[in-house]
């Protein structure tokens, strides 16, 4: 006998197959024409598979007429046509063995809607739910899509350390890994903590960023991408941020700003269709249920082109808007989510990419410009803005003239002798280079309408909260 999925068994094409499946109870309802409905779902699909168990089963006065929401099962029998109308087939029953109760009175995920706030009180049990299983599956997709793409246009998976020495963004946002005793380091001389007896001799953290060592390999292997979790303790209490978050981060040489930019439209285009094409199921919940806008989004981003503006431009017309802002827009300062807003849902209604922000507000690895007619420095930034989640993507072309990027560090209060091996780069046959980063959260954010970046993560980790 054929072990079937769920998704499997509910296809037309099942009809006649002897099968097992397995998978937990979401309902149970006796008929009293002499059997019982049993809902299964294994979440294969956002679809359960109806079991029809009848009467005549050896354990049906037993156990079968006891399964609650949440009990495991294997079940064998006929897969057949359906009766009913809601699917296309049901599996009539000739065992049921359960695995597992679910205590009903403690068991939490009863047949009423909870709440997603309340689901992530339960983030053990909530990928039983319909939308966090739809939400995973689709996370699984834009995954899977992500590797693709990159594969198909020659790029190599390159594994960067999670374990670092260098603060990327300068933001100072860095987890400490340390083995030393917080309570009683070890001392130097003049009474300072002595960073030498540490595990790995000196200070270390947790990456923000895979880009420094993204750049060192595409500047040997051509084109590369890295894809895996980043840190950042940043205290931002928001339904974006996220302490442990997926990047993938693209990193290309002989690469300039524009190509960045095509490279960037492409990727994302070819995740929302593969999403289109595959997720169909997934997709009418959360229209149904999460975001209405959600298809006409992603058929917008599909068939649409982005619009692309230097943030002088952008920022002309946000003053230029006469919107009541609460946070005023001046030549110099980052934009505000309310400002991204505008842009990307109200004035231009789809993605908008940023480029060319002030040198003053960007990293030091970012391509300086020459001045502007009024002398102001820009770097060759660009950020994708999307309607509802804001920015989903950060990347540059990066400064590959040893004496500017000097500069820069210097004006950046950075060390260069942490940086040496990033400089080498410069000293050794340098090239234009350029990449970006796709958060994969803000990404699914955006596929599946979802407000809070807390509910397309399994663990969410967020200050003052890291259970499990
Ligand atoms: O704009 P960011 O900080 O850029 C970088 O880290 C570059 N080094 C990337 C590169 O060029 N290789 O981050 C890139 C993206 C953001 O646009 C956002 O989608 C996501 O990462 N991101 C976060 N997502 C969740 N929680 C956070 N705290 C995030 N910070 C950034
Ligand atoms: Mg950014």
């Amino acid at each position: 006998m054929k072990k079937l999925s769920v998704k499997e068994a509910r296809l037309e094409g099942a009809i006649g197959a002897a099968a097992k499946i397995e998978g937990w109870v979401r309902t149970r309802r006796d008929s009293k024409a002499g059997f019982s409905f049993i809902e299964v779902n294994d979440g294969s699909c956002l679809g359960n598979l109806q079991v029809i168990a009848p009467v005549e089963l050896a354990d049906y006065e037993s156990e079968i007429k006891h399964l609650t929401a949440g009990c495991s099962l294997t079940v064998t029998g006929e897969i057949v046509a359906s009766a009913g109308g809601g699917q296309a087939t049901e599996l009539k029953a000739d065992s049921v063995l359960v695995h597992g109760w679910a205590e009903p009175t403690t068991y939490p995920l009863q047949k009423k809607r909870h709440s997603l706030e309340k689901l992530r009180e339960w983030a053990h049990l909530r990928p039983r739910t319909n939308a966090i299983g739809a939400v995973m599956r689709v996370r699984h997709r834009v995954s899977k899509s992500i590797h693709d793409f990159f594969h198909e246009d020659g790029f190599l998976y390159t594994h960067t350390p999670i374990i670092t020495a260098s603060d990327c963004e300068g933001a100072g946002e860095m987890f400490r890994v340390t083995t030393l005793d917080a309570d009683k380091p070890p001392r130097d001389d003049k009474g300072a903590v002595d960073h030498t007896q540490d595990f790995f001799g000196r200070p270390a953290y947790l990456t923000v960023s895979g880009q420094l060592e993204g750049e060192l390999y595409a500047s040997a292997l051509g084109k590369v991408y890295t894809f895996g979790p980043t840190f950042r303790a940043e205290n931002s209490n928001t339904s974006r941020h996220l302490a442990e978050f997926w990047m993938v981060e693209p990193e290309v040489a002989f690469f300039e700003l524009t190509d960045n930019i095509d490279l960037a439209e492409r990727f994302l285009k070819r995740i929302v269709a593969d999403v289109l094409r595959d997720c169909q199921e997934d997709l009418a919940l959360f229209q149904q249920h999460i975001d209405k806008t959600v298809m006409e989004r992603l058929e917008g981003l599909h068939n649409g082109s982005f619009t692309r503006l230097p943030y002088t431009e952008a920022v002309e017309l946000l003053e230029g808007s006469g919107e009541p802002f609460e946070y005023p827009v001046q030549w110099g300062t980052d934009l505000q989510a309310e400002h991204e807003r505008w842009l990307t849902e109200k004035h231009f209604a789809g993605p908008v990419v940023l480029t060319d922000y002030p040198a003053s507000i960007k990293p030091f690895y970012m391509f300086v410009n020459e001045p502007d007619d009024q002398g102001r420095r820009t770097v060759r930034a660009m950020d994708v803005l999307v309607p509802g989640v804001g920015e989903i993507i950060g990347g540059s072309q990066r400064e590959h003239r040893l004496d500017i990027l000097e500069a820069r560090m210097a004006e950046q209060g950075l060390n260069p002798a942490d940086y040496w091996w990033y400089a080498d780069l410069r000293r050794y046959g340098t090239v234009p280079h350029a990449g970006f980063g796709l958060g994969l959260e803000r990404m699914v954010q955006y596929v599946t309408g979802m407000a809070n970046i807390r509910d397309v993560i399994p663990f969410p980790r967020t200050p003052g909260s890291a259970e499990f």
